[in-house]
């Protein structure tokens, strides 16, 4: 295939100014992999990306996305822990929305035997991130009782499902009936009204301990305020994202009374998308988390992500539906329905 089709952002701008269009094949060079995408996660993210109002810039014109999974097409010399035609899951950083991408090896890895590539593509960065914020930052415990707001997005329902796997109890916030019914399904034992006003009672009313052990708070805002009053004596608040659209600020003397810890956790830093590129010192890291979250799926000991699919032709309404706050778990966009040159039947 010498060219492919993918989405492209040539200015700063709104999302749905991003174009569907052919472009030309990228060359490949030492240490990276080239990917037939199968299926690429739509993130919130995306919107600041091309707005140009993320941590990183790209360099226009380039394609945005930054988890995909696929096959193995191409390999550069030095790359040796994927073969071609294996089945692989990368954490970019950006191509994503393509029928083909080149990354760097050290953010590709294997999809096992069980975990369908449909679901591959929610795990390389919302479930990497989810599971290295739980299990490295926060050290969730079993037993304690986790507290996880937006848990009907992508990431809080990831949340839910490995504050499961972890063995804790799970509060979950989400803004609508519907949403909490999914939470209810997918293993949350609480499903609270995102309502910042009512939340400390009600969540107070769940815990003997007087609040909550740990917080996953991707959202921000008011919702982050609450969760100060949620949180039991010795609590650790992650800040994840500002879904919400505010930055909280915090209240120091509620922090220094109950002894909280509040842990910035950016999962980027992690896979080179840092101030400095750390993806090569932290890849063995990466890698492992990644492999306990497939190797439990494999095992069914957690269930695959929760996933909406479009098709790439509609890839606007993939979009909206993440920023117009209706997905229920992982928006993907799908390219597998597209022929490609040399593909058998
Ligand atoms: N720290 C990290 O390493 C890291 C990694 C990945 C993503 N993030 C950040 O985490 C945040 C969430 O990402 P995501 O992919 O989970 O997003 P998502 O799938 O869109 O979910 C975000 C949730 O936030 C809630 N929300 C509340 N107010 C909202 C608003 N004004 N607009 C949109 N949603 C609102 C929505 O739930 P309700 O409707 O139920 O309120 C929604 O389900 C983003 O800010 C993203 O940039 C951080």
């Amino acid at each position: 295939m010498s060219n492919y089709k993918g989405l492209l952002c040539t200015h700063w701008g709104h999302w749905s100014e991003l174009t569907y269009q052919t472009l030309p094949r990228q060359p490949l060079t030492d240490g990276q992999v080239r990917i037939r995408v199968r299926h690429a996660g739509v993130g919130f993210a995306v919107s600041l990306f091309v707005a140009g109002k993320y941590q990183r810039k790209p360099p226009l014109p380039f394609t945005p996305g930054t988890e995909v999974s696929g096959e193995v097409l191409e390999l550069g010399a030095g790359v040796s822990h994927v073969a071609v035609g294996d089945r692989v899951m990368a954490a970019l950083d950006w191509g994503g929305f393509a029928e083909e991408v080149v990354t760097t090896a050290s953010t590709v890895y294997p999809v096992p035997e069980g975990v369908p590539l449909t679901a591959a593509a929610a795990l390389p960065v919302t479930y990497g991130t989810v599971g290295a914020a739980l299990i490295w930052r926060a050290k969730l415990q079993p037993g304690e009782t986790v507290l996880i707001h937006g848990a009907a997005g992508s990431l809080g329902m990831a949340a839910v499902h490995v504050a499961r796997l972890l063995g804790a109890r799970v509060i979950a916030t989400a803004s609508t009936e519907a949403k909490r019914a999914a939470l209810l399904n997918n293993g949350a034992h609480h499903a609270l009204p995102a309502d910042a006003q009512a939340l400390p009672s009600l969540v107070k009313a769940l815990c003997p301990r007087g609040g909550v052990d740990v917080v996953f708070d991707p959202v921000g805002g008011d919702l982050f305020d609450a969760s100060l009053r949620c949180a039991a004596l010795h609590a650790r608040l992650l800040v994840i994202g500002f879904a919400a659209g505010r930055i909280p600020q915090v209240p120091t003397n509620l922090v220094l009374v109950k002894n909280l810890a509040i842990l910035g956790f950016n999962y980027g830093q992690y896979i080179g998308w840092g101030l400095t590129d750390e993806r090569t010192t932290h890849e063995e890291d990466v890698r492992e988390v990644l492999s306990t979250l497939t190797s439990a799926m494999a095992r069914t000991d957690m269930p695959l992500p929760v996933t909406q699919h479009f098709p790439v032709s509609q890839w606007l309404e993939a979009i909206d539906t993440t920023m117009g706050r209706r997905s229920v778990g992982k928006v993907i966009l799908d390219f597998d329905k597209i022929p490609f040159k040399g593909d058998t039947a």
